[in-house]
């Protein structure tokens, strides 16, 4: 935990143009598959985020170079299939997706690994890749209650046809990556269909990859080539900046260069189905991910529930549509988000906590919560837990406090947005 904290005061509206970095789930993707490709990859608009970099710095254990050119892009060096074993341990950070995903690759290499993470990531379940790829063939031991660290014994491994329990897009990629140096079809069949930049990007890389309804297929043994791309814009990040758009009725924001895939987007929909007004323009592709410019306009904000594979697919931005529920005419209610319990912090706790210290009402529950609509909160000394989406969705929420609100350990916001707390009081107008 740092002792960095931020003040955050209220504003009367928000409104200008704000450039969001790019995905922190395809920079992951790009990273990783960039460094077992064939040649050197280059990344405009690379994701700023502390997560992202975790993940560049493990692919350099592991033999991969990279570096970030003059005019910002990163370059990754690809050194094929064959990665070097490590000679230290590879530290994840704060990052689930880094120890998730590269768990997959790191089956497939012939060499003895071990990851590790920060306190938050010493506490996430493991067992859900753990029990794949160990099916697959791969030796992985781990700490107490399948928790990091992770010891990895690569090499050798078969295809398997895997139906996880959880719906989760990291362990989605693992099998997937891991698949790529399997002898035969692994094939991966979703109980709700989750985030699909692996399957988009190991197909912008070169791989052949099979896709019909929730069940996606690679066969093993394929190379991979490596790509110039342009990583879109982030749009769990923008979802904090549409929020604060929903806050203020008559507010206008612009985000240019939005990721508008399909398996994400559903937020946009939620979004306008509780009172914000969206409009997309200039949509273009870039290697398989759709892109667009979003312009928000706050109107009445009415809150609403989300439920089954919408608190799936909307599992990174409840904590801020929570944080600023109560201000909503109808409040939020939100079921089936067991998952929030496991994130980088209890996200479900976390939100009960730091919106009873602004003076409002939450029934919290096992697997989500209920939240009245039609409260005052007040500004507090808040607590991001470590974790980034919750120092964010708290500066959201205090744009419409009264008083000031300070967020104790503000630099978790780094983990997927250094520039936050910068962005959003550049465009709060008081
Ligand atoms: C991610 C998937 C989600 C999400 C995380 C990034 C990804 O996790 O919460 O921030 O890049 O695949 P799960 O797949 O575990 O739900």
């Amino acid at each position: 935990m740092s002792d960095e904290s931020q003040v955050v005061r209220p504003a009367r509206a928000v409104g200008g143009v704000v450039r969001i970095p790019g995905d922190k789930s395809i920079s992951h993707r790009y990273a990783m598959l960039a460094a077992i490709a064939e040649g050197t990859s280059r990344f405009q608009n690379f994701s700023a985020a502390r997560d992202c970099a975790s993940t560049l710095q493990c692919m350099s254990k592991l033999g991969s170079a990279w570096k970030r050119l003059e005019d910002g892009a990163i370059e990754v060096q690809g050194i094929g299939p064959q990665l070097k074993p490590p000679t230290e341990m590879l530290d994840c950070g704060n990052s689930g997706s880094t120890m998730r995903m590269l768990s997959g690759i790191l089956a497939g290499q012939a060499f003895r690994s071990e990851l590790f993470g920060d306190e938050s990531l010493s506490k996430r379940p493991m067992a859900r890749i753990m029990k794949p790829l160990s099916e697959m063939g791969a030796k992985i031991s781990s700490s107490e209650g399948a928790r990091p660290p992770l010891n990895i014994e690569g090499g050798g491994l078969q295809a398997i046809h895997y139906k996880p329990e959880v719906a989760s897009a990291q362990v989605k990629s693992c099998v997937l990556f891991a698949g790529l140096f399997a002898d035969g079809e692994t094939v991966v069949e979703e109980p709700i269909r989750t985030r699909d930049h692996g399957e988009i990007a190991l197909r912008a890389f070169g791989a052949e990859v099979d896709r019909r309804g929730n069940t996606s297929s690679i066969a093993g043994g394929q190379r991979l080539r490596a790509i110039e791309g342009h990583v879109p814009g982030d749009l769990s990040s923008a979802a904090f900046f549409l929020c604060a758009a929903a806050l203020f009725p008559g507010s206008k924001i612009t985000l240019p260069g939005i990721l508008m895939n399909p398996t994400r987007a559903r937020l946009l929909e939620i979004l306008m189905h509780m009172g914000l007004k969206i409009s997309v323009a200039h949509l273009e592709e870039h290697h398989g991910e759709l892109v667009g410019t979003i312009e928000a306009q706050g109107v009445a904000w009415k809150g609403g529930a989300i439920v089954g594979a919408d608190t799936a697919a909307l599992i990174d931005e409840i904590p801020v549509l929570a944080a600023i529920a109560p201000y909503s005419e109808n409040g939020l209610e939100v079921r089936d988000g067991k998952e929030l319990r496991v994130k980088e912090s209890d996200r479900i706790a976390a939100v009960a906590t730091n919106l009873r210290k602004m003076g409002a009402e939450i029934e919290e529950r096992p697997d989500g919560m209920k939240i009245p609509g039609g409260q005052h909160l007040h500004g507090a000394e808040l607590d991001s837990f470590g974790d980034h989406r919750i120092a964010m969705a708290f500066a959201v929420a205090a744009l419409r406090a009264e008083g000031e609100m300070t967020m104790r350990d503000s630099d978790a916001a780094g983990v997927s947005y250094p520039t936050f707390f910068r962005d959003l009081d550049r465009i709060a107008i008081r």
